[in-house]
């Protein structure tokens, strides 16, 4: 199995390139079903996550195709079941966007669900609420679910939380529903405004997305097109996570700075130096800190909050920072097993219920550590680059899920970072 081995207390310094954007690729790629025709998209992180649907697309019998690095060929076209298996799913959640892109090209779909994952139960009762009234049958039966609705019908449909997949799920279907549907309480993640720019290319009308209310009026063709997905915030904040973590000065190009004004606030509140700019083709953020940072208060909230997937990585930050912080988690029930690790690197936090009391502390120290979800092994990364001595970090493979090339582009910025088996 391969692992990382991180010498810590190198500070990163120089410039970075951040990818397409994982949960945008997620969206956007079963999104290119609902044509029919070809379509390639570009811009896409080559992760394992990208990979595994084009794998998933190819199963249900669509042509995908990867040309140069980052554009995929998505032919819809040959596609000869609805029905999305166990062995293809594993635990691949964000295969459930079949469900609303099948039903919304076929009028049926039946996924495999894959169970809660790491940081929480991570229902879909949303989702369905949403299929059903759009007029889909909606049933669950030995781990599967299944959704049918020949002709659907746009509907006023109420989210009771702000959830981002059910938005997408919704959305992938109602583009084709007859008539008009309102998305009330809509997720307003910088994802949703991509998909709907895609939709929007291929015919549909999607109006609002960014919003909390979005409006769909459903077209009976949308049409094959080629589209760029933007770069992934998620990616931008954690290296710039890393250059505060390690005191370091970091250039990160190819970001949307409206995307990352909740993380550049707090580290800027930490007494990180934050700057933007543009370098005539792409903006770009530089973090530095050259003196040691300050406790902040962190509560996750959906965008335009503080993002729940840069807690983790913050809280590695805030337990080398000086006092106390206190990151409250408003969206999963369970996405602090990364604190046990860092404690064992020396850190002092206590989990009190959705909030963690971070006392920072000068010095963590390398050692072993067990990666337990994507952002986590992020988190665990950052705490050994900032600590001393060497750190092995396992389970990586959830960091490959979600980061293209991290160690690579790390190691540009002088980390003394390497991937052994
Ligand atoms: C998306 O997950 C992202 N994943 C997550 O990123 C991200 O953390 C999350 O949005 C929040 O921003 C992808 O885009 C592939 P939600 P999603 O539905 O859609 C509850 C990463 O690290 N909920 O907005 O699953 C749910 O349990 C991943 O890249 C319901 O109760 O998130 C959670 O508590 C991790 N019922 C809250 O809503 C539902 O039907 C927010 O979940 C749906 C969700």
């Amino acid at each position: 199995m391969e692992h990382y081995i991180v010498n810590g207390g190198k500070r990163l310094e120089g410039s970075v390139t951040i990818s397409g954007a994982k949960n945008a690729a997620l969206a956007i790629i079963p999104a290119a079903i609902l044509a029919g025709e070809s379509c390639r998209i570009d811009n896409l992180p080559q992760i394992e996550d990208v990979r595994l649907f084009a794998n998933i697309l190819s199963g249900i019998g669509a042509k995908t195709e990867f040309v140069e690095s980052g554009s995929l060929l998505i032919d819809p076209s040959t596609i000869n079941t609805y029905d999305v298996t166990a062995d293809m799913v594993s635990s691949f959640r964000a295969s459930y966007y079949l469900l609303g892109a099948l039903l919304g090209r076929y009028g049926r779909a039946k996924v495999a669900l894959p169970g809660g994952c790491t940081i929480g139960a991570r229902p879909i009762d949303l989702h369905i609420k949403g299929f059903r009234a759009l007029g889909a049958k909606v049933c669950i039966e030995k781990g599967a679910v299944c959704v049918e609705g020949e002709r659907l019908t746009g509907a006023e449909i109420y989210l009771d939380i702000a959830s981002v997949g059910a938005t997408i799920n919704i959305m992938l279907a109602a583009v084709r529903a007859e008539g008009r549907t309102v998305i009330v309480n809509a997720a307003k993640e910088p994802y949703i405004v991509d998909l709907a720019n895609f939709l929007n290319m291929m015919g549909a009308s999607v109006k609002g997305a960014g919003t909390d209310t979005i409006k769909i009026s459903g077209k009976k063709k949308l049409h094959g097109r080629n589209y760029s997905i933007i770069p992934d915030m998620m990616e931008a904040g954690t290296f710039m996570i890393a250059a505060a973590a390690t005191g370091g000065d970091v250039v990160i190009n190819n970001v949307i700075p409206t995307h990352l004004e909740a993380i550049s606030a707090k580290l800027m509140e930490a007494g990180a130096s934050v700057e933007e700019g543009d370098d005539g083709r792409d903006f770009y953020i530089r973090v530095k800190a050259d003196k040691p940072l300050r406790s902040v208060n962190i509560k996750t909230l959906p965008y335009p909050g503080f993002p729940t997937d840069l807690q983790q990585p913050m809280t590695a930050l805030l337990a080398t920072a000086r006092g106390t912080s206190i990151i409250t988690e408003t969206l999963f029930e369970d996405r602090f097993k990364h604190v046990s690790e860092l404690c064992r690197m020396g850190a002092d936090i206590r989990v009190r219920g959705q909030s963690a009391v971070i006392d920072g502390r000068q010095g963590l120290d390398g050692t072993r550590l067990y990666a337990s979800d994507l952002r986590a092994g992020a988190a665990l990364v950052v705490a050994a680059l900032a600590a001393s001595g060497k750190s092995d970090i396992y389970n990586i493979h959830y960091i490959d899920r979600g980061y293209e090339r991290f160690e690579e582009k790390l190691r540009a910025l002088g980390a003394d970072i390497e991937r052994v088996e």
